[in-house]
C-alpha cells in the first residue's frame, strides 16, 4: 500500500469511529528556545499519524459522513520565506501529494471553520491540551451560535478526539513495526558503540556524543528523549540527565537512550562496567535483573494482561532481594508489603510508539487490558541501591536497568532491540574488543 493510502485509510477509520461530526487536529507549534532561535521542530504525533505531513502551522479538518472529507490547512508557498527557511508545499501541492480532498491556506482557518461547523452535531477536538487552541475553538463555536436565528445549528457536543485516536495508535500496523524495528536496530548499534567507547577517565558526555553520532549517521532525526548516561551513583537517579561526570574504574554505567526515526521511538537501557569487567557483586545484581527481564519478556504474549510481565519481574526481583539479604521475610510478605520498593520503585514498562511513553489505556473497565498482536511496549526492570543503614555497604550506589522494546506477535513477541548485547559474557566480550 502506498504511503498516501495508509494515511487516507487512517482518516477514514477515524471518520468511521466518529460516526458524525467534525474533527479539528492541529499539528504542534514551533517553540522558541531564546529570542529568534527555535527548538528543532517536531510535529504533533496525532496530526502526523493521520497525514504524514511534517510542516508546522498545519491543521487537519475531518468531516465524518458518506463520503468523509479531509481538509488540510497549511502554509502558503512564499518564495521569500523559502529562501530563508526552506521548502513549503503550499495547499495545492499538499492536496495532491498527501491525498486530501481539499487544502487551503492556514490563514483561512478561522474564517472557514464556523462555516464547516454549521449543522454538525459534534466537534471532535483535543480540548484542554492547549489554551490557545481552546480559545480558538470557543471562537468558532460562538460564531456558529451567532447564526442560530438564520436556522443554523451549532454543535451540541465537544468530544475528545484523542480517545478515538489512542486506540488506533495502540495497535501498530506492519509499516509502523518496520520503522520501529529499524529504530531499534539503530539504537542497539548506538549502545554497542557506547560500550566500545566507554572507559575510566572519559566523561558521561563523551559517551552521549557516541550515541548521537550513531543515531544521526543512520538517518534517525533525533534522540527520542533526553539520553541518560549515568555512571556509578548517578544510575540511582531515575531521570538523571546532566551527563557531565567522569567515569570511574570499578563503577557501572547505565545508559538509557533511543533514537526517533520517522516519528517512532526506540527506548533501550543497558548497564555495563566502565572498565569492561563486572565485579562479583555487580554481576550478582545484574544477573538478577536480567533474569527478571527474561521472565517479564516471556509473559508478553497475546491473551496475557498488561500487568503480567510486571508481576513476573517483581516475583524474580523480590526473591533475589531476599536471597541477597536486602529484603526480609517471605516472598509473599515482601510482595504484599512492597518492601521491594526501596530498590525497585518503577513499573516494568509502558506503551511505545510515536511517543516514547505512548498513548493507550492500560486498564479497561477497571481490568488490565489484554495484550494483542501489534501492541508495542518496553520491558525494563531495574534495581537501584542507594546508601542506607539497612543495606550492606558493598551494594551501595549500584544502579542497574535492562530495557528492551518488544512488539506482541501471534506467537509471543518480537524483541526489536535484541541486537544490543545484554548477557554478562556478551558485554564483556564486546568491551574487551573495544578496549583492545
Ligand atoms: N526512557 C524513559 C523510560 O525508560 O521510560
Ligand atoms: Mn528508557
Ligand atoms: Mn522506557
Amino acid at each position: 500500500m502506498s504511503n498516501i493510502k495508509v494515511y487516507q485509510q487512517r482518516r477514514l477509520r477515524l471518520a468511521d469511529k466518529m460516526g458524525a461530526g467534525l474533527a479539528v487536529i492541529p499539528t504542534a507549534p514551533e517553540r522558541a528556545r531564546n529570542r529568534d532561535s527555535h527548538y528543532p521542530y517536531r510535529f504533533d504525533s496525532y496530526f502526523h499519524y493521520l497525514t504524514g505531513f511534517s510542516e508546522p502551522e498545519a491543521v487537519l479538518v475531518l468531516l465524518a459522513g458518506n463520503p468523509a472529507r479531509s481538509i488540510l490547512f497549511c502554509r502558503e508557498k512564499n518564495l521569500e520565506r523559502e529562501i530563508w527557511e526552506g521548502f513549503r508545499h503550499g495547499p495545492e501541492s499538499a492536496k495532491e501529494i498527501f491525498g486530501f480532498d481539499e487544502a487551503h491556506p492556514i490563514a483561512q482557518l478561522d474564517e472557514m471553520l464556523p462555516k464547516l461547523l454549521a449543522d454538525q452535531p459534534s466537534l471532535f477536538f483535543h480540548l484542554g491540551a492547549d489554551s490557545t487552541w481552546d480559545a480558538r475553538a470557543v471562537g468558532w463555536l460562538n460564531s456558529v451560535r451567532e447564526q442560530v436565528r438564520s436556522g443554523i445549528a451549532a454543535p451540541g457536543a465537544i468530544q475528545d478526539v484523542r480517545a478515538l485516536l489512542d486506540e488506533m495508535r495502540l495497535v501498530k500496523d506492519a509499516g509502523e513495526i518496520a520503522t520501529m524495528r529499524r529504530a531499534g536496530e539503530i539504537s542497539a548499534a548506538a549502545h554497542i558503540r557506547a560500550m566500545q567507547q566507554a572507559r575510566p577517565g572519559r566523561h558521561e558526555f563523551e559517551v552521549e556524543a557516541e550515541l548521537l553520532h550513531e543515531f544521526r549517521r543512520h538517518g534517525a532525526q533525533a534522540p527520542a528523549y533526553t539520553s541518560i548516561v549515568a555512571g556509578g551513583a548517578n544510575a540511582c537517579v531515575l531521570h538523571y540527565v546532566f551527563n557531565d561526570a567522569p567515569l570511574k574504574n570499578g563503577e557501572l554505567l547505565l545508559i538509557d537512550a533511543g533514537c526517533e526515526l520517522d516519528g517512532y521511538a526506540a527506548d533501550i537501557t543497558r548497564t555495563f562496567p566502565v572498565n569492561g569487567k563486572f565485579s562479583a557483586v555487580q554481576k550478582d545484581i545484574y544477573e538478577l535483573v536480567l533474569a527478571a527481564q527474561a521472565d517479564a519478556v516471556f509473559h508478553v504474549k497475546p491473551g496475557n494482561h498488561w500487568n503480567q510481565p510486571h508481576e513476573a519481574a517483581l516475583k524474580v526481583l523480590a526473591q533475589g532481594f531476599i536471597d541477597f539479604g536486602l529484603c526480609h521475610g517471605s516472598i509473599d510478605e515482601v510482595l504484599e508489603k512492597e518492601s521491594y520498593r526501596q530498590f525497585y520503585m518503577h513499573r516494568t514498562g509502558h506503551w511505545l510508539g510515536m511517543d516514547v511513553h505512548d498513548v493507550g489505556e492500560y486498564k479497561r473497565g477497571g481490568e488490565w487490558r489484554t495484550l494483542q498482536p501489534g501492541m508495542a511496549l518496553t520491558v525494563e526492570p531495574g534495581c537501584y541501591i542507594r546508601p542506607a543503614e539497612n543495606v550492606p555497604a558493598h551494594f551501595w550506589n549500584t544502579g542497574i536497568r535492562i530495557e528492551d522494546d518488544v512488539v506482541v506477535t501471534e506467537g509471543g513477541c518480537e524483541v526489536l532491540s535484541r541486537a544490543a548485547p545484554k548477557t554478562v559474557a556478551d558485554i564483556e566480550a564486546l568491551m574487551e574488543q573495544g578496549h583492545a
